[in-house]
Formats: C-alpha cells, sequence, structure tokens
C-alpha cells in the first residue's frame, strides 16, 4: 500500500464521513453484524455529518482544528484522526449533546488543562483494517500536538456493556494508557454504558 499521511482539509469532509458511515455503530447493526462481531471490530458511536449549515459537521472541525488528520491511498480516504484541544472544541459553532457532556467533564469536572488534544473519533474503513494505518496516523498526530506544546492525549473508548475491543487494544498498543471510568448514556439504547478514559502524555523535543 502507497499510503500518504496528511493534516485534512475541508475537501477531504465526505471522504471522512463515508469512512465514519463504513465504521459507525448504527450502520453496522443494520448491516446485520452481531454484537460480538461489533465489539471485535471496534465502532463509531456518533459519526457527524459531512458539512452543514445547522449541524456538526465534520468539515467544521476539519476548519478549525490544527490535529485533524488523515490517510489516503491512491486519492482516497481510507482513515482518519479527529482530534482537537478542548480550548479549540468548546468554539465549535455547531456541538453534540455529547460534546458538551464531554467538555462538562474534562473541563470542570477534571480542571484537565485546556491545550490538551482531545481524540475524539479514530477509523479505518474495514477494507483496510489491522494494517497498520491508525498506528502510523496516530504516530503522526502525536508528533505534531507534542511540537504544538500539548502536554497530553485524551481520548475514550466504550468498555461495557459492547466493549470497543479493537479501539482499547489500537489506544494501548500506542501507547495510552486507561486512568478511569464513566457512565455515560447511549444515544441509540438510552441506557447507560461504561466509557474509558485513556491519556498518554506527550513530550516536546526540549522535554525529551
Ligand atoms: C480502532 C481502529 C481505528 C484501529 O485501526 P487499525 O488501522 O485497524 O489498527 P492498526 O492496524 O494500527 O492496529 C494497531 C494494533 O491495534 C490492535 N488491534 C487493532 N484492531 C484490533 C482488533 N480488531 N482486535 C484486537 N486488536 C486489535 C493490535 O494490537 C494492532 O497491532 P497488530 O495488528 O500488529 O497486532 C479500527 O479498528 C476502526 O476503525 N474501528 C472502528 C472505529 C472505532 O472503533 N473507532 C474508535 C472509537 S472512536
Amino acid at each position: 500500500m502507497n499510503i500518504e499521511i496528511r493534516r485534512a482539509i475541508p475537501e477531504d469532509a465526505p471522504g471522512i464521513w463515508a469512512v465514519a458511515h463504513n465504521r459507525s455503530k448504527s450502520v453496522r447493526k443494520k448491516a446485520g453484524v452481531s454484537d460480538e462481531d461489533l465489539s471485535r471490530e471496534g465502532f463509531l458511536l456518533y459519526p457527524l455529518a459531512a458539512s452543514s449549515e445547522n449541524e456538526p459537521n465534520y468539515r467544521e472541525r476539519i476548519e478549525h482544528s490544527d490535529h485533524f488528520w488523515i490517510a489516503a491511498e491512491g486519492g482516497r480516504i481510507i482513515a482518519f484522526n479527529m482530534a482537537y484541544t478542548f480550548e479549540t472544541m468548546r468554539k465549535f459553532a455547531h456541538l453534540t449533546s455529547n460534546d458538551l457532556n464531554l467538555l462538562d467533564y474534562f473541563l470542570d469536572r477534571w480542571s484537565c488543562e485546556p491545550g490538551c488534544v482531545y481524540q475524539q473519533q479514530v477509523a479505518v474503513l474495514l477494507s483496510h483494517a489491522r494494517c497498520g494505518v491508525i498506528t502510523q496516523v496516530v504516530e503522526r498526530f502525536f508528533e505534531n500536538a507534542a511540537r504544538s506544546g500539548a502536554p497530553a492525549a485524551i481520548c475514550e473508548i466504550a468498555q461495557a456493556p459492547l466493549k470497543n475491543i479493537a479501539s482499547t487494544a489500537s489506544a494501548l498498543k500506542n501507547g495510552f494508557r486507561m486512568v478511569a471510568t464513566r457512565i455515560k448514556i447511549d444515544p441509540i439504547s438510552g441506557k447507560d454504558r461504561i466509557s474509558g478514559t485513556f491519556v498518554r502524555t506527550l513530550l516536546s523535543d526540549s522535554q525529551k
């Protein structure tokens, strides 16, 4: 595979949406995938619109973030890493209820440094899973975030009742450690679920 890894540009929004759609929990469930397989392969809970005037969308997040990366093969987007500092995130015009909840949790309850980067979504096309693509994208994301002065990267991954096994394993392999869990409401079932909080500290060149 000849893969290009670069920062996302606004024109990438439809390709990013296509990857998110490919890995969306609700889309995979409609296709008949069992919970067991979904847990093994991983899933996205909150895909956004590609671009939109009035709903949360990838285009707005690309335009405002310095930490939104993609992998492309032959001009086609095959994977993405959507991340931003909390400071940037709270300025988005369109936020989901999950976004508002996590900003409240990390900034108000944890008193987290607003310059930490929150890695909100990572996904690779099913056809390109387990090829090391996300590991490559995430390495570039960490390097760039460390250079920009972000002290840590944070992400959250579903642990129960449906554990995201692929994402948990990938995050651990890429240097994240699970430091806490919290209860969230599943947007589809309306039931409680347990989400793990993963942290990876970032060292700038002068700190290494
Ligand atoms: C999570 C995800 C992004 C990982 O991407 P990937 O490109 O397949 O991962 P990599 O090839 O870089 O794998 C890195 C390591 O993660 C672990 N891993 C990845 N997928 C795994 C799986 N299904 N089961 C167990 N371990 C897995 C392995 O240790 C792997 O290294 P190895 O293949 O050398 O053993 C991908 O599974 C995905 O898109 N899932 C759907 C969306 C999702 O769950 N996103 C996270 C929530 S926002």
